[in-house]
């Protein structure tokens, strides 16, 4: 029984270790405005287990290159998350289009230009201070070559993995990880990709499922949907998660590599009728969100001041929630909505989650009332996730006088005075409580824990 019972403890805490929680940020929002502005500065070292920073593009020398002005920046942003969190992996994405054509096609039609992309790529990556790459090959496939830009695909990652391995024996660090983002619909899946080959050398998939209805369609459906819903019709019954999944597994993708897409953020319709629910007729996207000003799409926080005089309904076939006020239309995700997620993933032993995207969430806790990344937080738990060790103060509840302890100060290590087993770390006026290993005591003299 006892033996029973320890192993029980064993299993849940391989579960919790083996699982992964990536999170995407995008290098476009810090130009969102006011509370909507984010950066690397503004993640959570402890929320997540990997950082994607999308996105770096491919130039005409079929190099590995960066987009915005102040890449740079950000990814000292990042490394010093990592300073924090050691175990925090933090990875490159690269893809997206160059006026409206994927970068990837002409790289791949070369064994040449794929030679000079893994080597700008393993360069920039070292340089950088990244754990790995992520290949957001979504979007391949089209120019008229579908099957040769499917087994050119299968070379790059294969070139890739092994010219990492050669790379980690050469310096003697630990390979990079090679990772990508793919497609949901199943056309997609069959056109793009050798899914048991591929499968054999990336380190995780992440699934993008989201994006399955938009105000494209004449009438409402959801964005990220678990379940097919009873109005679906035609290739709409594929249009869900459930159906993504098992055809990505089908195909012969193990479950431990998949990821589970979850996003933070809903898409919204024009109602053009008096109806509201969902398969009601519409007619293109609701007002833009005022911080990410895209029509047709809200952030998780530009919902949280919609949905108060909104009317909220759930979906139970589809276990997602939707909102109406006047003639808006919103599919999104709330915590509800990720724990059924949760619930899949774990039925079909999946390999994790993956989250589009922390700039999305109510990162900074100042629009839900909810405390800081409300959604990433509750799936994090979700995921049966040991506690961080953060004591991040919520602006919107009574304050703690130890959450408080380090607003105002200076970065740095500080003693607790209440309990010299423990420390505080204060980092940009959030405090983190850390606890010293067994018998030990913390030194403010030198900022480490030793004997008493
Ligand atoms: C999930 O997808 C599988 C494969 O398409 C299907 O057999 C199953 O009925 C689906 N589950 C639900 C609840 O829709």
């Amino acid at each position: 029984m006892k033996l029973l019972t320890a192993l029980g403890v064993l299993l849940v805490l391989n579960m919790a270790t083996s699982s992964r929680l990536v999170c995407h940020m995008t290098n476009w929002a810090q130009y969102r405005p006011s509370s909507g502005k984010f950066t690397s500065d503004n993640i959570d070292p402890f929320l997540c287990t990997h950082v994607i920073y999308a996105m770096s593009t491919i130039n005409s020398f079929n190099e590995l290159t960066p987009i915005e002005w102040n890449d740079d920046q950000q990814f000292t942003g990042l490394k010093r998350l990592k300073n924090i969190n050691p175990d925090l992996k933090t990875l490159l994405s690269v893809g997206g289009t160059v006026n409206g054509i994927s970068p990837f096609i002409a790289m791949v039609a070369r064994a040449e230009n794929r030679a000079t992309f893994i080597k700008s790529s393993i360069t920039y990556l070292r340089t950088h201070n990244f754990d790995g790459l992520n290949l957001a090959w979504e979007y391949p496939a089209h120019n008229g070559s579908p099957e040769q830009d499917k087994t050119r695909f299968t070379q790059l990652v294969s070139e890739l993995y092994k010219a990492f391995e050669d790379d980690a024996k050469e310096n003697k660090k630990t390979p990079l990880l090679l990772t990508a983002n793919v497609a949901a619909f199943i056309p997609t899946i069959d056109r793009a990709y050798e899914v048991q080959k591929i499968t054999l050398y990336l380190d995780f998939i992440n699934v993008l499922t989201y994006d399955y209805h938009g105000h494209w369609e004449a009438a409402t459906g959801h964005n990220s949907p678990l379940y097919s819903s009873s109005m679906d019709s035609g290739t709409h019954v594929h249009h869900n998660i459930n159906s993504s999944i098992s055809h990505w597994l089908v195909n012969g993708a193990p479950a431990e590599k998949l990821l589970l897409g979850f996003p933070t953020y809903g898409r919204t319709y024009h109602l053009s009728s008096s109806a509201t629910g969902l398969g009601a007729p519409a007619n293109g996207p609701a007002d833009a969100g005022p911080y990410t000003r895209t029509a047709g799409f809200w952030s998780y926080y530009e919902t949280c001041d919609y949905t108060p005089s909104a009317n909220v309904g759930w979906i139970p076939e589809q276990q997602v929630p939707y909102a109406t006020y006047g003639s808006s239309w919103l599919g999104y995700d709330d915590k509800r909505s990720f724990s059924s997620k949760v619930q899949y993933m774990t039925a079909n032993n999946l390999g994790g989650a993956h989250v589009w995207t922390l700039d999305m969430d109510d990162f900074g806790g100042s629009f839900c009332s909810d405390g800081a990344y409300p959604l990433i937080n509750h799936l994090r738990m979700s995921m049966g996730f040991p506690p961080k060790p953060t004591t991040t103060p919520a602006p919107t509840t009574t304050r703690d006088p130890i959450a408080d302890f380090c607003r105002g100060r200076p970065n740095g290590l500080y003693e607790n005075p209440t309990d010299k087993k423990t420390y505080f770390q204060c980092f940009q006026g959030n405090t983190y409580l850390h606890h010293c290993q067994p018998g030990l005591i913390y030194w403010d003299s030198c900022k480490c824990c030793n004997w008493p």
